[in-house]
């Protein structure tokens, strides 16, 4: 294996398991392979971070500027989920106080035309209602920030490009079981290696072992539970909160327009 092959090697496997560290620098962010949000074959896609900004964008992929979209951004210290399925748009709010440089984790699953968002065990779910059955989603994920250079109009919801960049770690990322492959990053800070050492990420005395260049955590013992032994005992009789709608601003305004086109033009 010649060198370059190892460079790549080495930075997708960074990309794959271990934590990417966001310097918030102006231009920021990291692409990854596609998750195929809204299809059954998708998984559930999650991922730890930390920071201490209280505004910035996580997550964000689309249909490449038509009407789907699904961005994840932290706004006044919450996590919040705002997707569009055929220019119908909902969204759902979560937590508080997450600036706070502490883990937390978020899991996000979307099937057909409801999309769950997990924050450190507190479920909450939004639904839409368009006449297309399922989001359809074309670009990459994007993390942290979007490039500069895609223009406006290939994305379906602008305002993304001028979020403020994320600052601080964000690490395994996964879609169901598998890591997806990073395509690509500007400004992110890539880690040298997998370390309990340097960066134990179990809480409550777990033990952290590397598996396949991960850190992973073994909570027996400890009373708790969760991927990093950070969930106390899981909540019995807490129904999750179905279907809270919120009604927010579109994402741009000219998208009610472009819907209708899209409708009829899809006749
Ligand atoms: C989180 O952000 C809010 C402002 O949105 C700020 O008032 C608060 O002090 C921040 N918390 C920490 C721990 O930095």
């Amino acid at each position: 294996m010649d060198s370059v092959c190892l460079v790549l090697l080495f930075a997708s496997l960074a990309g794959l398991s271990l934590g990417v560290e966001f310097t918030g620098s102006p231009g920021q962010w990291a692409r990854y392979s596609r998750w195929e949000a809204g299809s059954d074959r998708a998984g559930d896609l999650s991922f730890r971070f930390r920071t201490d900004l209280a505004a910035a964008l996580l997550l964000y992929l689309d249909d490449g500027g038509y009407c789907d979209f699904l961005q994840v951004s932290l706004a006044g210290g919450r996590l919040r989920l705002r997707f569009s399925v055929d220019c119908y748009e909902a969204g759902s709010e979560l937590g508080a106080g997450l600036n706070d440089s502490r883990w937390h984790a978020v899991t996000l699953s979307a099937r057909g035309l409801r999309a769950v968002v997990t924050l450190d065990g507190e479920a909450r779910a939004a639904e839409v209602r368009p006449r297309r059955q399922h989001m359809r989603i074309v670009s990459d994920l994007f993390v942290g920030g979007i490039p500069g250079d895609i223009r406006r109009t290939a994305l379906t919801c602008p305002s993304a490009q001028e979020e403020p960049p994320f600052r601080g770690r964000l690490e395994q990322l996964r879609y169901g079981a598998s890591a997806p492959a990073m395509l690509g990053s500007r400004h992110v800070l890539l880690p040298q290696e997998g370390s309990c050492a340097d960066d134990n990420p179990c809480e409550h005395d777990g033990s952290c072992s590397l598996v396949e260049g991960a850190t992973t955590c073994d909570c027996t013992n400890t009373g708790y539970t969760g991927r990093y032994c950070s969930e106390g005992k899981l909540p019995d009789a807490h129904p999750l909160v179905f279907v809270r709608l919120i009604k927010i601003i579109p994402c741009k305004l000219s998208i009610v327009l472009h819907s209708n086109l899209h409708l009829n033009s899809r006749k």
